[in-house]
C-alpha cells in the first residue's frame, strides 16, 4: 500500500516546511515537493493543515487493578481512543505483583494487550518489590524492550517501595543502561495527614488535595533525585504537578543529574477548585452534590492555579521534556462511587488519552505559550527519545514508521463525553467537560495505515508491541 501526503505543512520539532510524504507500507518512503501521485492507491490532501508526528503517550493504564476495581478502558477501547485524539503510541505500565517475578507481570500485560491494541504500545514495569536475588530479572526484561522501571514513593501497602529498595533498582538500571521512572510523593507522610483529616470528620472528596501537599511532592522528587544522582540513572519524574517539585528537577539539573520530569494537560489547565466548584469554563459554581469533586481525584491532586504558569514556564525551558496524560479512568457512576463514604477510597485516577494532543495544541499553539517545535517535541519527539522509542517513532523522516497526523489548526471543539468526536474512551464522564479547544486531528495514520479520518475509524487491530532501546541507542 502506498500513501501520498499532499501540500501539507511538515512540523517535526526542529523543522517547518512544504512537502509531500510517500508512505511506502509502514515507513515513510519519500518526502518531496511535486511528488507525483500515480504510484499511489490512495491520496490525502492536507492544503491548510499541519503533518505532524504521531503523538506519544508514555503514562497510560488500560485495563489496571487499582483501587479495589479495573481502570475502565482497555488496550481496545484506549487505544482506539488515543488514536482518536492523534496520538499513535503509548506506553502503559505492567505490574509486578509483589513477591513474584517481574516476568508474570510482563506476560500478563502482553495477555492483556496482544491482539486488541489500534496503535503501537510498550510497558514500563512497576517495580513492587527487587530483592537482591532478583535483580538479573531487570536485564532480562531489558532484553525484552522493557528499558524503563516505575517505583513508588506513594500508596503505602498497595505499590509502595522504601528506599533500599529503591536504590537496589535505581543502581541496577543505571548498570543496564535503562531510566527510572519516578511517582515522587512522601506517601508514609501523606498516610498520616489523611489519618489526620479523616479522624476530624473530613471525608469529602475536597479533602483528597488537602491532604497531598505539594512540599510532599517536593521531597519525593528531592530524594529521587539524590537517590538517582549517586545510584548513577537517569531519572523520569512522572506527573509532576507543582511548582515546589519543579524547583527541585532545576535544583537537580543545575548540579548536573540526568533528570526530568514529565507533567500533564489536568496540571497545566485545572486547579483544586474543581474539588468543590465547577470549572471555570462552566461557570465555577459550587457542586449541587460535592461528591462531584471525586471526577478529579487523581494522584497527585490537582494544584492551587498559581502553580500552571510555573509548570507551562517549565516546559517552554527544558525542564519539563514532555505532556503525558496518566490516563487512568474510572467511571462516576460505579466506580468512583466506591468513595462516596470517604475520599480515602476513591479510585485515584482521571481520563485523558484522548484529549492530549488537542488541548496542548490549544494551550500552546493557539493560546501562544510554545511554538510548533516545540508542541511537537513535547507531545511526540521527546516521549520517543526518553524510551528508546527514536528515530522510529516521534519523528517524520525517511525510514521512520508512517506514524503521522494531518491536524487542522482552526477546527473547533468542544469536548465532552457526548460529542462523538472527542470521546470514544469508555467513561461515563469527561474530565474537560464543555472545554473548547482549537485545533484537532483530522487523519491519523499508524504504520501506514489510515486509522482515522474526519472523525470515523478507518482500521481496527493491528497496533503492536515495540521492544524499547537502551538509553543513548536508536530503535530502527
Ligand atoms: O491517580 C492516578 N495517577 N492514578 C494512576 C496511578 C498513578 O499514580 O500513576
Ligand atoms: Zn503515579
Ligand atoms: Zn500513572
Amino acid at each position: 500500500m502506498r500513501t501520498l501526503i499532499r501540500n501539507g505543512r511538515i512540523i517535526t520539532a526542529i523543522d517547518d516546511y512544504y512537502a509531500d510524504i510517500l508512505i511506502d507500507g509502514e515507513k515513510v518512503a519519500v518526502i518531496g515537493q511535486g511528488l507525483s501521485d500515480e504510484s499511489a492507491d490512495a491520496v490525502y490532501d492536507a492544503t491548510g493543515k499541519l503533518v505532524i508526528p504521531g503523538g506519544i503517550d508514555p503514562h497510560t493504564h488500560f485495563d489496571m487493578p487499582f483501587g479495589g476495581t479495573t481502570s475502565a478502558d482497555d488496550f481496545d477501547s484506549g487505544t482506539l481512543a488515543a488514536a482518536f485524539g492523534g496520538t499513535t503510541t503509548i506506553i502503559d505500565f505492567a505490574i509486578q505483583t509483589k513477591g513474584e517475578s517481574t516476568f508474570a507481570g510482563l506476560e500478563a500485560w502482553h495477555r492483556k494487550a496482544s491482539g486488541k491494541a489500534h496503535i503501537d504500545y510498550s510497558f514500563h514495569m512497576i517495580v513492587t518489590d527487587m530483592p537482591v536475588s532478583r535483580l538479573p530479572e531487570m536485564r532480562g526484561l531489558a532484553d525484552e524492550g522493557i528499558t524503563s522501571y516505575k517505583l513508588f514513593m506513594a500508596y503505602p501497602g498497595v505499590l509502595y517501595v522504601d528506599d533500599g529498595t529503591l536504590y537496589r533498582a535505581f543502581r541496577q538500571a543505571g548498570e543496564n543502561g535503562t531510566r527510572i521512572c519516578m511517582h515522587a510523593e512522601n506517601g508514609i507522610v501523606i498516610d498520616e495527614i489523611i489519618r489526620e483529616a479523616v479522624n476530624a470528620g473530613h471525608v469529602s472528596p475536597a479533602w483528597h488535595a488537602k491532604t497531598r501537599p505539594t512540599r510532599m511532592e517536593a521531597e519525593g522528587v528531592h530524594r529521587a533525585i539524590a537517590i538517582a544522582e549517586v545510584a548513577n540513572v537517569p531519572l523520569y519524574i512522572v506527573h509532576l504537578s507543582s511548582a515546589d517539585a519543579l524547583e527541585q528537577v532545576k535544583l537537580g539539573r543545575m548540579r548536573g543529574v540526568d533528570v526530568v520530569a514529565e507533567t500533564c494537560p489536568q496540571y497545566l489547565f485545572l486547579d483544586d477548585s474543581v474539588y468543590e466548584h465547577a470549572p471555570p469554563w462552566q461557570g465555577g459554581h459550587r457542586h449541587a452534590d460535592p461528591f462531584e469533586g471525586a471526577k478529579w481525584v487523581m494522584t497527585p491532586a490537582l494544584r492551587q492555579r498559581g502553580n500552571q504558569d510555573v509548570l507551562w514556564q517549565g516546559l517552554k525551558l527544558g525542564f519539563i521534556s514532555n505532556v503525558a496524560t496518566d490516563h487512568c479512568p474510572f467511571c462516576f457512576k460505579e466506580q468512583k462511587e466506591l468513595g462516596r463514604d470517604s475520599f480515602t477510597k476513591i479510585p485515584n485516577g482521571a481520563p485523558g488519552v484522548e484529549n492530549r494532543m488537542a488541548l496542548i495544541y490549544h494551550g500552546a499553539v493557539t493560546e501562544g505559550r510554545l511554538d510548533l517545535n516545540r508542541f511537537v517535541e513535547v507531545t511526540s519527539t521527546a516521549a520517543a527519545k526518553r524510551f528508546g522509542l527514536f528515530p522510529k517513532k516521534g519523528t517524520i523522516a525517511v525510514g521512520s514508521d508512517a506514524d503521522i497526523v494531518i491536524f487542522d489548526p482552526d477546527r473547533e471543539e468542544t469536548i465532552s463525553v457526548s460529542n462523538p468526536h472527542t470521546h470514544h474512551m469508555k467513561v461515563d464522564y469527561s474530565a474537560w467537560e464543555g472545554f473548547k479547544v482549537k485545533g484537532y486531528p483530522d487523519t491519523v495514520f499508524s504504520r501506514g495505515r489510515c486509522v482515522v479520518h474526519k472523525g470515523e475509524q478507518k482500521a481496527s487491530g493491528g497496533g503492536q508491541f515495540v521492544k524499547r532501546a537502551l538509553v543513548g541507542s536508536v530503535l530502527r
